[in-house]
């Protein structure tokens, strides 16, 4: 923490950047200004598309189709805002997103309806009750249930390659929950089982010993089989690549959260485990983009693989308790103020093309989206903030 006040003081000194008292001023100053940046961006975004990256090497934006994965992510985000702020202008701003969204909950192309419909659709009904957007949570969940493979017990996540056969990637811990909440809102009880046997399948074949995960896994459907353990995002097949482990442990503890299965649970702590005491994680505790990538320290970090950290974690400080829940609470108030430091996210409206957090990386090896703005950083900022206002200051 000393380190952190540090950090703080020499931005104080060079940015006239003011530490917030509290986390409370932190949140409310976040979201004040998450609720600008994000009108800048919506009015800067054309109607048809969604906001995708911005590079500042480059000065340049990208926006995206719906069909891209991360199209939830503006939609779902402005209805967080929309939750904090009650601003009916941001709302109608996320109606509309959700216009041009809706048609993807019949998408099966691959295994991101999670990210895509729940995240903007199941907030939409989690805040206004309108049973049309639940209808459209309910039916993505049929398109995601379609790609399960009984035979490996799991949902295939990309469709078959020159490379590839069936494979199923660590990410898809994260669209779970939309199966189980469908199964607990009308939907089919096979949601739920579909949900319950991937998380399994990925419990006993996704992660090494160490508690970090493999990023790929390639069935063969015939025999069931496992032929290869390889990365796509990562810096090589055996390494820790810094979001998909944040995928998992977000996932595990969102699955003890609807199953109570302990095993899950159990599973969250390891792996909040291997990653804060990794010896490779910097003291400002915001990851490298993989634990194991070569030229660390000089290596790009992952905001959101951070900001998805954090929620996790205030999520499983709920679920422990003592030291162990404290250790969690401080690593995420750490993670989140960085991450609100001038450091990470952006100081003045219309800075980095209107969206919040700098220095994601989307796919180094792929030199696709590296030190760059990410939809999902900002969604999984926002969600942290919210939660530790009503988890913590307000104890809802
Ligand atoms: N789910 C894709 C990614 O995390 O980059």
């Amino acid at each position: 923490m000393k380190k952190i006040i540090a950090v703080f003081s020499f931005f104080a000194a060079i940015t006239g950047f003011s530490q917030p008292a509290d986390m409370r001023s932190l949140i409310e100053q976040n979201l004040q200004f998450a609720a600008a940046q994000y009108k800048w961006l919506d009015k800067n975004t054309p109607d048809s598309l969604m906001p995708r990256n911005f590079n500042p090497a480059t000065g340049k934006a990208e926006n995206s189709n719906t069909q891209w994965w991360c199209s939830g992510f503006f939609p779902g985000t402005l209805w967080y805002i929309y939750e904090y702020t009650k601003d009916s202008s941001v709302r109608l701003m996320a109606e509309k997103r959700l216009t041009i969204l809706e048609k993807e909950k019949y998408y099966t192309g691959n295994h991101d309806l999670g990210f895509m419909i729940y995240n903007s659709f199941g907030n939409a009904y989690r805040l206004t009750g309108n049973p049309a957007y639940k209808d459209a949570v309910l039916t993505a969940a049929g398109s995601l249930a379609s790609r399960y493979r009984p035979q490996i017990r799991s949902i295939q996540s990309w469709n078959a390659n020159n490379r590839l056969k069936c494979p199923v990637i660590i990410d898809n811990m994260m669209n779970l929950e939309l199966l189980y909440w469908a199964s607990q809102q009308g939907g089919s009880q096979q949601f739920r089982d579909i949900a319950v046997n991937h998380a399994n399948s990925t419990l006993l074949y996704h992660y090494r010993r160490d508690h970090s995960s493999w990023h790929v896994l390639d069935y063969d459907l015939a025999s069931g089989s496992i032929r290869q353990r390889i990365t796509w995002q990562g810096a090589a097949d055996s390494s820790a690549w810094a979001r998909g482990q944040a995928w998992g442990l977000y996932g595990f503890t969102m699955m003890y959260r609807f199953s109570h299965n302990k095993s899950y649970l159990s599973k969250a702590r390891q792996i909040a485990g291997y990653l804060l005491n990794h010896p490779r994680l910097p003291s400002d505790k915001i990851p490298y983009w993989d634990f194991d990538a070569p030229g660390i320290p000089y290596e790009p970090r992952d905001a959101s693989a951070a900001a998805i950290m954090a929620s996790a974690l205030l999520e499983l400080a709920q679920y422990v308790k003592g030291k162990e829940k404290n250790n969690y609470l401080n690593a995420a108030t750490i993670m989140l103020q960085l991450l609100a430091s001038p450091a990470y996210r952006s100081r003045n409206i219309g800075d980095n093309n209107g969206f919040l957090l700098m220095h994601s990386v989307g796919s180094l090896p792929h030199k696709s989206e590296v030190d760059v703005s990410l939809t999902y950083a900002d969604y999984y900022f926002i969600e942290a903030l919210l939660r530790y206002q009503q988890w913590y200051l307000d104890n809802k």
